[in-house]
């Protein structure tokens, strides 16, 4: 179904037709409560939607817009284990991942579950055997250091999460994390490191990607070096649904920990793509993330549709991006744990609604997915927030907020979070021209000086932004946060009727660059290419020719 060619998409738009220029500073001055009403709660987080350029009327236009595409049996097929991945023709089921000790999922007939279940508790028992130090390396000693190979959905997961929970990282093991095919993203993290006390993850659902096979390779050559062959069995751990390669790559089978073809790679940190993060902070508090997502997913389900907090959050992008042209949306952490959700949801959400024909193949007749980027405040205030007050673009950003810090220092974390709020509230109210006018008289300034600093200095406001606080970075809270971004992208793709869940768009870079590594190489022949790419790959013999 298009729902851009239904009513509800046309009311939606009269909707926000209708408030184009009204500004968010005179929905507050006509409804003060709406500060209380646009609150919602899930778990341990608290989501203040009262920043949006809508009212109670524009709100329900666009639930009903979520009613009419079909949101919620399109939850209930997810959670049913429907193909809803219809090119892969795959369940789509990372909720059975988090589910509680009581849940029954199905793919195809067969109860997921009981599989779920051994793989959890066989890394779990790893897990502590690792933070106990009763594993150990070639020459008896525990571990001290992980290295995390693996890239986009096996990469960005763990690293996310584990840097997100680092304050309650075991103390004797460090983590590391290599996925760029660059030999210096390898040779930076092993630098230091002594092999014998060193553990290897190599994360790759399909244990094909050019990137991850190429570093373990790599790193399983470093290890060799200094413990010999046998030191494999030791120090190597696999993550994937190929269990079969990763056997083959020389992984004992008691360290494969495998997943399923219903678990999308970005969608995987639930799974044994977690590791890293279950060695660094234990299989409980691993197993308290998961319960932080679960509660989300419970919420997805029974919460209706305009108190749903993942449906709102999709509605809310829906409404910038296809009625206010936003094209991008902004991830503002200001909590430095969470200095690479903005990466992660990046792939999250680029990689999954970054599509332009339907699940029946037809061209999309909208916009889909925004371009998703960020960085952690206080710093992006000093970089780019500038475009975000005073900018021509109209960019809506999530502020992320703890009340509490795991490491306080002096006042630092209350000037986070009057930073924090400063600037939702900045982006919201804006300065008024006669503001800034009478502020300026008021200093002495006049006349053509006083004109032209009232200009630069008058900000439109009415940049909307959604707040979302939490009382401290906990498992259950990272679990939340992740689970509602995840849900969100869903219900977008639903309304835009895209699939999620695949990502051909990635297939032609890999292949292309199967074909032109060999011609890299000096005196090999250049295939059929454009003439710029063919130039180049001259260019490039060239020079390393030149260093030669
Ligand atoms: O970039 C495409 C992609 O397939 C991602 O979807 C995935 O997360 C990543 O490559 C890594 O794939 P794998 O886990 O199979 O190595």
């Amino acid at each position: 179904m298009d729902a851009t060619r239904t009513p509800e998409w046309r009311a939606v738009r009269a909707h926000a037709e209708r408030l184009d220029d009204v500004h968010l500073r005179d929905l507050f001055r006509a409804d003060p409560g709406r500060a209380e009403r646009l609150q919602l709660q899930v778990g341990d987080v608290e989501i203040d939607l009262s920043k949006h350029r809508v009212d109670d009327a524009a709100l329900a236009a666009l639930v009903e817009l979520a009613e009419a595409s079909g949101v919620a049996p399109a939850i209930e097929r997810m959670f049913a284990g429907d193909h809803l991945n219809t090119t892969e023709d795959r369940a789509v089921l990372h909720v059975a991942l988090r589910a509680g000790p009581d849940a029954r999922f199905e793919v195809d007939g067969a109860d997921v579950m009981p599989d779920v279940r051994a793989v959890r508790a066989r890394l779990a028992a790893f897990a502590e055997d690792v933070r106990s130090g009763a594993h150990v390396g070639f020459d008896g000693r525990p571990i001290h250091d992980v290295v995390h190979i693996g890239i986009g959905g096996s990469d960005l997961g763990p690293k996310m999460a584990t840097q997100a929970l680092s304050a309650y990282a075991h103390e004797r093991l460090r983590v590391r994390f290599v996925s760029n095919v660059d030999p210096s993203d390898l040779s930076e993290a092993l630098a230091g490191l002594d092999p014998a006390t060193t553990l290897v993850i190599v994360a790759s659902k399909t244990f094909t990607t050019q990137e991850t096979m190429a570093n373990a390779r790599a790193a399983r050559a470093w290890l060799v070096a200094a413990g010999g062959e046998d030191a494999v069995a030791r120090h190597f751990v696999a993550l994937s649904t190929n269990v079969d390669a990763a056997a083959a790559f020389g992984v004992p089978p008691e360290q494969v920990f495998g997943f399923w073809d219903w678990v999308g790679g970005r969608y995987s940190v639930w799974s044994a793509i977690g590791l890293p993060l279950m060695l660094s902070v234990g299989p409980e508090r691993f197993e308290a993330f998961l319960a932080g997502a679960e509660q989300v997913d419970r919420h997805l389900r029974t919460a209706p549709l305009a108190a749903n907090a993942p449906v709102l959050m999709a509605l809310l992008g829906v409404w910038y991006a296809n009625f206010f042209e936003a094209e991008t949306h902004a991830v503002l952490p200001y909590d430095h744990d969470l200095v690479h959700l903005p990466a992660y949801l990046q792939q999250a959400d680029m990689e999954s609604n970054g599509k332009s024909v339907t699940t029946d193949g037809r061209p999309v007749t909208t916009t889909t997915g925004p371009i998703v980027w960020g960085q952690p405040g206080t710093n992006g205030q000093h970089a780019f927030y500038q475009l975000l007050h005073q900018g021509t673009r109209l960019v809506p950003v999530d502020f992320l907020v703890a009340a509490r810090s795991h490491r306080p220092v002096a006042d630092q974390h209350e000037l986070l979070i009057a930073n924090a709020l400063a600037q939702a509230e900045a982006l919201m109210v804006g300065r008024p021209e006669d503001e800034a006018r009478s502020e300026l008289a008021a200093q002495g300034v006049s006349g053509a000086k006083l004109d032209l600093l009232a200009a630069a200095k008058t900000f439109e406001g009415n940049r909307p932004s959604s707040f979302f606080l939490y009382p401290q970075s906990t498992p259950e809270v990272l679990g939340t946060l992740i689970a509602l971004y995840e849900h969100k992208i869903f219900v977008q793709g639903v309304i835009w009727g895209v699939n999620s869940f695949d990502q051909m768009g990635v297939e032609l870079g890999k292949v292309l660059a199967s074909r032109i590594r060999p011609e890299l190489d000096d005196g090999a022949a250049i295939g059929p290419h454009d003439a710029s790419t063919r130039a180049l790959i001259e260019r490039v013999r060239a020079l390393r020719g030149d260093a030669r």
